[in-house]
């Protein structure tokens, strides 16, 4: 594909007031160059329409597209360099020249600052290094140049005939200036004196030592041929001048390669023709960017290949090579193009010492590349957190914006992290966590899986143009879904727990053991369930159902609730939350699944007639405490031991023991009066009879359910009454005694005085072993 445009070569008209100053400016570089001036203003001391003026002592003039041209000038605005440069071949027609060795650029550069019109008077001397050779050519952009040394311009022997033919007007007119006669397709075009050719656009001049012509691409008298699949450009001028007897012809050839530049595999391929002077030993390369020739070994470093093949030059750069420019453009998608400044140098030897030496500068610009951004899923499912980078983002174009699943993101909860890259692009990183709102969520029950989905749809801009385009991604993860897991706590009247819902969290269903967790149950159970859109707590006060007891010892036990998670359809426990918490014993009996009665049971009233609770006991004087201290005191025995009375009711069988003072003192004052139950501290455990089919079948004691445990203080000094059977709760007792007044103690039958069957009763012995 052949491309190829050079930037705007700005037409710079001016009207200008003039304010003048003369000091050099910051925004201004000059710089000598080897056969030209470099002018560079950034475009932000350039203002929107810089003007340049050439100065010489007979006045200033305004260069414009046409005027660069004829005289030697190249203007360039250089949007991605940030400046506009001026570039001005010492042969220019305002430049002072002293003897081709010292050249002086004046010129006036005209900029609006903040409105105004400034005029810049600036000036440039320049004592170009490398020798001039015999014959300099240079191609620029807007113009071609050749300059001979004078006393080697001759008239070459192949083109006699042409000379013969061109002699007879210069022979004719006399006496005769400097004419100029164009050669055009081998054909000799009408002389005409220097002042026409002027008026036509071409500058011959004659400097100390050297004969220059200069012309704009395209004139006339210009044609164009083909050197091996390569367009020349080329002006052929003869200069003749009769002076007395002798004629004077000077040849002026000058030819430029018109090739506008390949793309291919990753490479910008300029070509010219490697004899465009021909008859010349051997020609010599150099390239370079910018103006700016490169050493070989540099370039060959830089990938760049220069290669003669069938009498044609070769150049190809890589196509992002350093010194080239980048810009993105946005047209749907993204593209990028790249622009290269070329200079080319090429020699011509002829044995030791350069006869030619020829200069070109062009613009090449690739086709537009495709440039895409990518998208990379860096998401880590440990996380909980969608990783996304968005890459390969070039430099000049900015992440204006993201929208997560149609919402813009938020940067308290979103994170955006910019990451540079070191080949000139740059990403970054968005973090959304699972959880958050925008977040999709699409659960599978037969997979047990939850899908997260996150669509991401970016909003990045070009700069400077600010156009927009969007890439879009889209990221899921997949999780196995788990239960819900609840969060126990302490408190000092109970349990707590705390489940926060998750959408999905009506898969499963609550229960305490059997019981499904309803309001209804709470109430029942005098649980207290609070439950809204964001979380379920359930406060469970000690002793209410479902705790379970263990440790108990004078000074605090431990109580367990649990709470199990089931799968709703088929009731199957999935998983369950055990919380145990400790509580600071005062008075309490618990009934075990496995016929074990454990009470502590404040004694204070008992202290009060002189006894002491480390000396009380059972109904079996041999079953004393485990534990006491100076008011309480421990007992842990199988209920159905130590004496204990079984009471046989419809659907409940109640153990009963009593606690006596002493052996010899029993709790009681006057066991003769002693016919009321009531009198004596009982501790009675109550199991429903069904729960105990085991007791009947395997003769071991093995409840479904834990007993009902009661501590009954006497009638007298207990409030309420202790005698009702409603309660069912697992722990009737707190602290009831209120006043101690007096004891009266009754003696308490033994168990046989209930009518017990025989059954029963030979069960009761199989019961459990004190421990
Ligand atoms: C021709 O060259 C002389 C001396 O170098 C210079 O003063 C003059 O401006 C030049 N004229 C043109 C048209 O280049
Ligand atoms: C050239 O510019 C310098 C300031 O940079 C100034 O001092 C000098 O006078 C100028 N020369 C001419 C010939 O304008
Ligand atoms: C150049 O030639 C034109 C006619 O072709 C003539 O009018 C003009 O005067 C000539 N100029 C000079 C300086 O001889
Ligand atoms: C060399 O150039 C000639 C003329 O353009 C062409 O016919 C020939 O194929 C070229 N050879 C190679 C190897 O490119
Ligand atoms: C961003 O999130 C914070 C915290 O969630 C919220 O307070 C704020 O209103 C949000 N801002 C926008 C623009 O959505
Ligand atoms: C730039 O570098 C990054 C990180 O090494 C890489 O992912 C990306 O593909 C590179 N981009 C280009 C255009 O080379
Ligand atoms: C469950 O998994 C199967 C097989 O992996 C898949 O075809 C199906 O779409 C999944 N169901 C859902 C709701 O994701
Ligand atoms: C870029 O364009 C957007 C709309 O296309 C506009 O809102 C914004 O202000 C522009 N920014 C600049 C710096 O021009
Ligand atoms: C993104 O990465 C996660 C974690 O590695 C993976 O599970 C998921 O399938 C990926 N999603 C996409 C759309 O690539
Ligand atoms: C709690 O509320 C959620 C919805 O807010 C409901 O799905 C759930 O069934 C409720 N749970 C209980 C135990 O009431
Ligand atoms: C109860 O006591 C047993 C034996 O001393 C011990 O192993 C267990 O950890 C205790 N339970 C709690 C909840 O501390």
């Amino acid at each position: 594909m052949g491309f190829g445009f050079y930037l705007g070569v700005t037409l710079l008209l001016s009207v200008w007031a003039t304010s003048k100053c003369d000091r050099v400016p910051s925004g201004v570089h000059m710089e000598c160059r080897d056969r030209h001036f470099m002018i560079a203003i950034d475009l932000s001391f350039a203002g929107s329409e810089p003007h340049f003026e050439a100065v010489d002592r007979t006045g200033a003039y305004t260069i414009t597209e046409q005027y660069a041209a004829e005289c030697g000038y190249s203007l360039m605005v250089l949007p991605l360099l940030g400046h506009v440069e001026l570039r001005a071949s010492y042969f220019s027609c305002h430049t002072d020249n002293k003897a081709d060795e010292l050249f002086t650029f004046n010129f006036n550069l005209l900029v609006n600052h903040e409105g105004k019109p400034v005029t810049h008077a600036l000036n440039k001397t320049c004592s170009p290094s490398l020798r001039w050779s015999p014959r300099e050519v240079t191609c620029e952009v807007n113009y071609m140049e050749v300059s001979v040394r004078r006393e080697v311009a001759c008239v070459s022997e192949t083109n006699k005939d042409v000379w013969n033919a061109a002699f007879k007007p210069a022979y004719s007119s006399f006496p005769s200036p400097w004419q100029v006669m164009f050669q055009k397709d081998g054909e000799l075009l009408t002389p005409m004196n220097l002042s026409d050719a002027r008026k036509q656009g071409y500058v011959i001049n004659l400097t100390d030592g050297r004969l220059v012509l200069r012309t704009a691409y395209g004139q006339p008298e210009s044609f164009s041929v083909e050197v091996n699949g390569v367009p020349v450009e080329l002006v052929h001028a003869t200069l003749l001048s009769r002076q007395s007897w002798l004629v004077f012809m000077v040849d002026l050839v000058v030819a430029c390669s018109m090739h506008e530049g390949l793309f291919d595999r990753g490479y910008i391929m300029w070509e010219t023709p490697e004899a465009l002077y021909p008859s010349l030993d051997s020609t010599q390369i150099s390239v370079g960017l910018n103006g700016e020739l490169m050493m070989q070994s540099v370039a060959e470093e830089r990938g760049y290949i220069v290669d003669n093949r069938n009498t044609t030059v070769h150049i190809s750069i890589p196509y992002n090579a350093d010194g080239g420019y980048r810009k993105s453009l946005v047209s749907g998608e993204l593209y990028e193009y790249y622009i290269l400044h070329l200079y080319v140098e090429q020699t011509s030897q002829k044995k030791d010492n350069i006869d030619t030496r020829l200069r070109f500068h062009g613009t090449l610009v690739t086709p537009l590349l495709l440039h895409p951004v990518f998208t990379e899923n860096r998401t880590v499912l440990e996380d909980h957190t969608f990783t996304v980078y968005l890459g390969d983002v070039p430099e000049d174009v900015k992440l204006a914006a993201v929208h997560v699943n149609g919402h813009l993101t938020n940067a308290s909860v979103h994170t955006i992290v910019k990451v540079v890259q070191p080949n000139n692009t740059h990403g970054y990183t968005l973090k959304v966590p699972f959880d958050d709102p925008v977040v999709i969520q699409q659960f599978s029950k037969e997979n047990a899986t939850l899908l997260y989905r996150l669509d991401i749809d970016y909003t990045l801009t070009v700069e400077p143009e600010n156009n927009t385009f969007y890439h879009v991604a889209s990221v899921t993860a997949l999780t196995d879904i788990s239960p819900p897991a609840f969060y126990g706590l302490c408190y000092e009247s109970g349990i707590g727990f705390k489940l926060d819902h998750r959408p999905f969290d009506y898969l499963w269903e609550i229960s305490v053991g059997t019981d499904l967790l309803t309001s209804e149950l709470a109430a029942q159970h005098g649980y207290i369930l609070s439950n809204d859109s964001q979380s379920l707590l359930l406060n469970v006060p000690l002793f209410t159902h479902g705790y379970q007891y263990s440790n108990v010892t004078l000074k605090g036990f431990f109580a367990t609730f649990e709470i199990l998670v089931r799968d709703r359809e088929t009731s199957a426990v999935q998983s369950s939350t055990v919380k145990t918490c400790p509580f600071p014993t005062t008075e309490l009996i618990m009934c075990s699944t496995d016929g074990r009665m454990t009470a502590v049971v404040d004694l204070s009233l008992a202290i009060l007639s002189g006894g002491s609770p480390g000396r009380t006991s059972l109904i079996d004087n041999k079953c004393g405490p485990k534990e006491a201290d100076g008011t309480r005191a421990l007992f842990s025995f199988p209920v159905s031991s130590c004496g204990s009375i079984i009471k046989l009711a419809k659907e409940y069988v109640t153990y009963e023991n009593e606690i006596f003072f002493s052996q010899k003192l029993p709790f009681k004052k006057n066991p003769v009066d002693s016919n009321h139950d009531e009198d004596g501290i009982k501790l009675q455990c109550t199991y429903p009879l069904a729960g105990l089919h085991r007791l009947f079948s395997v003769y071991k004691f093995e409840s479904d359910t834990i007993g009902i445990g009661r501590i009954v203080h006497p009638e007298h000094f207990t409030e309420g009454s202790q005698s009702t059977t409603t309660e069912l709760t697992t722990m009737p007792t707190t602290r009831r005694i209120t006043r101690p007044v007096s004891l009266r103690l009754a003696y308490h039958p033994p168990a046989q005085y209930f009518k017990v069957s025989r059954f029963l009763k030979k069960l009761s012995k199989k019961g459990p072993v004190p421990s």
